[in-house]
């Protein structure tokens, strides 16, 4: 019996791609030389591949506690390179380069709220007014 394939969707970039059943989300998108997901390690050890599943159904493997909790894995957040799909699925990334992209982005292309460098301290009044006895301070 040969393995089923399925649609996925990027929701961030609108990249689509088909998937077998036997290959994890991220070598399906390889696979085909598409792009969308980042990749890391490739083995569930470095959380670059994190993903939001939107819609659709998948088996996972064990995947790190320290890029998935179990309540964010319970919410359908998952790492890309351990879900295999069982139906056609639409993921968002979530993962750090999809951070590191808006942070490093020109701010009118920044897609979500990042919070705006602080401003200089203002100089101090006192250091900056003239000593009262009419002379500069050393
Ligand atoms: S690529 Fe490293 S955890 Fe998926």
């Amino acid at each position: 019996m040969s393995a089923r394939s399925f649609r996925v969707s990027i929701a961030n970039t609108g990249e689509e791609y088909v998937c077998s059943e036997d290959d994890n989300l991220l070598k399906g998108m390889e696979q085909l030389s598409r792009k969308g997901i980042p990749v890391g390690c490739r083995g569930g050890g470095c959380g670059v591949c994190k993903i939001q599943i939107e819609s659709g159904t998948y088996r996972s493997i064990k995947m790190s506690r320290s890029y998935v909790t179990r309540e964010e894995e319970a919410s359908g957040i998952v790492l890309a390179c351990r879900v295999f799909p069982q139906s056609d699925i639409t993921l968002s990334v979530l993962g750090k380069m999809v951070k590191k992209f808006e942070l490093y982005a020109l701010p009118a292309q920044r897609t979500s709220a990042v919070p705006a460098p602080a401003p200089a301290p203002a100089l101090s009044t006192e250091a900056a007014a003239p000593a009262e006895d009419g002379q500069d301070a050393p």
